[in-house]
């Protein structure tokens, strides 16, 4: 139903219209901007919505390799799960060397990281750990955790200390679920968000 050469398009609380003497119709204003031609939501791809639905908070996924030397991948699907036992997942590409890391060492930690980092950040989701000792190449700095082998980020807003519990294949990607065994935090650190899908990293205001 529309309703667009009407006194609706007005908006009032209780707006009752006359057209040719009938009355047609009362709805309250969310209603009516529901109804309205303004309202122009069309078919989009995934990729177009994952632009949509941006910002998300972004994060330095970090592991170990088998050599001991700590690996920082840039992520921004990972999400709270749990709060009794306190738990959070993280979906990693196939193709990335992090996943593995995971898998086979059983730990990894999250850590929130400040605006500062804004580009090392960024360039540690543009290469793999396979090939770039990222912290080294890029100036990451690091610190030792308390209850996992992995290191975490200095300077962070908040760093998760992550156990891995279980995962779960979801397409080209896999999803690992974790108990957060300790976090940490500083609230006057600025945390960064991912833009426009993976596009760039921004602080968000307010
Ligand atoms: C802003 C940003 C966010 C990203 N988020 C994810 C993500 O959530 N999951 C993922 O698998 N890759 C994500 N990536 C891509 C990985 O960081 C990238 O593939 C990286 O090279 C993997 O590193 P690794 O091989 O050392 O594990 C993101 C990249 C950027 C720049």
């Amino acid at each position: 139903m529309r309703q667009s050469t009407c006194c609706h398009r007005a908006a009032q609380p209780s707006c009752t219209c006359l057209t040719g003497g009938r009355v047609l119709i009362s709805l309250p204003p969310s209603i009516i901007y529901f109804l309205s031609e303004d309202f122009n939501i069309n078919s989009i791809t995934v990729s177009q919505a994952q632009k949509l639905t941006a910002p998300a908070p972004f994060a330095l996924l970090s592991t170990m390799t088998p050599e001991g030397q700590a690996n920082f991948m840039a992520i921004s699907w990972w999400t709270y799960l749990s709060n009794h036992p306190p738990m959070l997942g993280v979906c990693l590409s196939k193709k990335g060397l992090s996943g593995s890391l995971i898998a086979s060492n059983g730990e990894f930690a999250l850590s929130i990281v400040s605006e500062e980092l804004k580009d090392a950040a960024f360039r540690c989701g543009t290469c793999s750990g396979r090939s770039v000792n990222k912290a080294a190449q890029f100036g990451i700095p690091t610190v030792p955790l308390t209850q996992v082998a992995v290191p975490g980020v200095a300077g962070s807003r908040v760093i998760f200390e992550c156990r891995l519990q279980n995962q779960l294949e979801a397409g080209d990607h896999i999803f690992y679920t974790a108990e957060i065994v300790a976090v940490q935090g500083d609230p006057d650190v600025r945390q960064l968000f991912a833009w426009d899908g993976y596009a760039r990293l921004a602080p968000v205001s307010g």
